[in-house]
């Protein structure tokens, strides 16, 4: 491959992704100053996920700020697919997720695609993917949503899903799924029709679908948007974001197949510092003296990424540290510590918060007001 190419799909990113190139492939718009304003006027303030650029991309958003003016409302989709323990990656698209919540007050869907992890991984069991259902959701229920208006299903539990998506995949010919999502003949059939299901909970409503995610989902989101309204529903926004960078450098992105190349949500908070010493890409020089004298190069430090993307909230001390970096006022290694403890804060208070979601579990899935409204109507009891 060279060094300017990269290839980005729900399965793989490879190469040093070019964002720009990316909107333009993909047929996005980019999130632009004007947009961000006007989010900014309806919430008050702007998460740093925004103010940084790491959501970096639309499709209708400003249509779905006009459904909320108007008073028509839209709600929130967004999913995981159970095929591991989550990283650090993986989290930030549900930290937003929360953001928009609390700031919109809107019902938010959270899809556990149990079903293509075990149809795409062909080493996980049914029950390992049960298994990893149960701990992921855990995690996400760590976040803090509003447990009112947002509910948290299986596929293979909740038979709604099932339903919508046999109407999508009706109008979903094998070609065009071959054509955006590259299947060959050595795809189980099973695949095939996955991309019905994640499409589906985009029509749990009758009101326009945002969707936060990583850029790798989009192309569900061109299937949905090409028959949407042939069916009666809105076409499927989204809001996408970059990939968090993997520990060992800039390439591709953190990945959970690749161990060294993440932090695990799960991961004890003490061993965070060595992970980082052990592993962590960073810009800087070969010598403490070609630092002091040239500086370093923050752009494709992971340390100073992550600190951008999550956990430097403070936008001051992270231009500071920018600074500092290129005059050659700080090491590496002074960046590793000063990240390590962020993350392991942040982990010793998100397993905490892990603990106590083994309560209310129920109440995402069954119980609360949503998830509840979404069983009835669906008229089928849970089976538990
Ligand atoms: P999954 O489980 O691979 O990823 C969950 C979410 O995390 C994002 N993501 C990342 N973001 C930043 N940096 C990374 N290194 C990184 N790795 C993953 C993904 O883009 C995603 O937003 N098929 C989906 C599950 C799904 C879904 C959805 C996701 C079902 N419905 C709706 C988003 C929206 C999957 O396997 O995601």
């Amino acid at each position: 491959m060279a060094s300017n190419e990269f290839v980005v799909t729900p399965w793989e990113v490879r190469g040093r992704v070019d964002y720009r190139k990316l909107i333009e492939e993909f047929g996005t718009q980019e999130i632009t100053d004007e947009l961000m304003a006007e989010i900014r006027s309806l919430t008050g303030d702007l998460p740093l996920f925004l103010r940084r650029r790491y959501f970096f991309s639309h499709r209708d958003l400003d249509l779905v700020l006009k459904d909320y003016r108007e008073g028509r409302g839209f709600f929130l989709y967004t999913g995981r697919g159970p095929s591991g323990p989550m990283h650090i990656g993986h989290i930030v698209p549900f930290y937003f997720t929360k953001w928009l919540q609390d700031r919109f007050k809107v019902n938010l869907y959270i899809q556990i695609t149990d079903d293509e992890k075990f149809l795409f991984k062909r080493n996980l069991s049914y029950s390992d993917v049960k298994k990893y259902s149960y701990d992921n959701i855990l995690d996400i229920i760590a976040v803090g949503f509003d447990p009112d208006r947002t509910f948290i299903f299986e596929n293979m539990e909740y038979p709604k899903i099932y339903e919508i998506a046999v109407q999508i995949a009706k109008k979903v010919t094998f070609s065009t799924a071959r054509a955006v999502f590259g299947f060959d003949t050595q795809a189980n059939i099973g695949m095939i029709f996955f991309p019905a299901m994640q499409a589906a909970p985009t029509m749990l409503e009758r009101r326009r679908c945002l969707i936060p995610c990583g850029i790798d989902q989009d192309p569900y989101w061109r299937i949905q948007r090409d028959i949407a309204e042939k069916l009666g529903y809105y076409k499927a926004a989204a809001i996408h974001s970059k990939f968090m960078p993997a520990l060992t450098g800039p390439e591709g992105k953190m990945s959970a197949s690749e161990r060294e190349t993440a932090v695990f949500l799960t991961d004890p908070p003490e061993s965070i510092e060595g992970k980082l010493i052990k592993y962590a890409f960073t810009g800087g020089q070969p010598t403490a003296k070609l630092q002091r004298e040239r500086g370093g190069n923050p752009e494709i430090c992971t340390v100073f990424k992550w600190l951008e993307i999550f956990f430097e909230e403070d936008d001051n001390n992270l231009r500071e540290r920018y600074l500092k970096c290129i005059n050659g006022e700080v090491l590496c290694g002074e960046c590793k510590l000063y990240l390590a403890e962020k993350i392991s804060n942040f982990l010793e208070k998100h397993q905490e918060k892990r603990e106590e979601a083994k309560e209310m579990v129920r109440v995402f899935k069954y119980e609360g007001k949503l998830a509840k409204e979404k069983w009835q109507e669906a008229g089928v009891k849970p089976i538990v």
